[in-house]
């Protein structure tokens, strides 16, 4: 499957000011959240609806809606979390579960901690969360998991990734959609994006 990226002069905008070293951790996090719900925006634009019949203050009409029953959103732990009030926001009842995982800073493969998934998830539609697809091993890891637990229908929503990360997660799961803000140039020795924003993690939670 082909990447989606967003292309919009208002995103290339604010994702100026995420990647500059001078902004702040409010503006940070605002500004991921922002993004989140323009990506959600995005990787919607397939979601079935169904026919409502309502009444508005002059007469009765038709219209169509969405059961978010039927979505999990599933932030990776921990900067995938600074973008999930940003879907919550128009997706209010989607279902919520967490995975817990963090790169060796030497081998930079995910250390798995943590698992928690709404129940049914063969059922839902599964919106798997990250700012950063960087060698793609955490996402890869995450959706292998999900897989396990019966997941079928999986999208990645993710603020910059790298080309590597791409191709590595094409390679193992081509089914699944990939939706970004940006796709930068590469990964540096130290298997971060370049130029990318830094580490998503440190940055909405101020640790560094
Ligand atoms: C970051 C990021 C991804 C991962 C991406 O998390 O949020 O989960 O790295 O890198 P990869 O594609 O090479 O696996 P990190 O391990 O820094 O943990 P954190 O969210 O707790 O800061
Ligand atoms: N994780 C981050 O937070 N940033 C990167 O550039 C790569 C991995």
């Amino acid at each position: 499957m082909e990447v989606i990226k967003l292309n919009h002069p208002l995103v290339s905008h604010k994702l100026t000011i995420l990647r500059d070293k001078n902004t702040g951790t409010k503006e940070f996090r605002e500004i991921i959240s922002e993004l989140s719900t323009i990506i959600c925006y995005e990787a919607m634009k397939d979601i079935k609806l169904e026919d409502v019949e309502i009444e508005t203050p002059i007469c009765k009409t038709k219209g169509k809606k969405l059961n978010e029953d039927n979505f999990a959103f599933i932030p990776i732990l921990r900067a995938g979390t600074g973008m999930l009030d940003g879907l919550i926001k128009v997706m209010p009842n989607a279902k919520i579960g967490h995975i817990g995982m963090y790169r060796n800073e030497e081998t930079l493969k995910p250390i798995p901690y943590y698992f928690k998934t709404p129940s049914n998830l063969d059922k839902r539609e599964v919106i798997v969360l990250d700012p950063m697809l960087a060698t793609g091993g955490s996402g890869i890891d995450a959706i292998n998991k999900l897989k396990e637990h019966g997941a079928k229908k999986i999208k990645f929503l993710c603020i910059i990734a790298a080309p590597e990360g791409i191709k590595k997660m094409q390679e193992a799961h081509p089914d699944v959609q990939i939706y970004c803000a940006d796709i930068d140039e590469k990964l540096n020795e130290h298997g971060y994006i370049v130029p990318g924003l830094g580490d998503a993690g440190d940055r909405i939670f101020g640790t560094k």
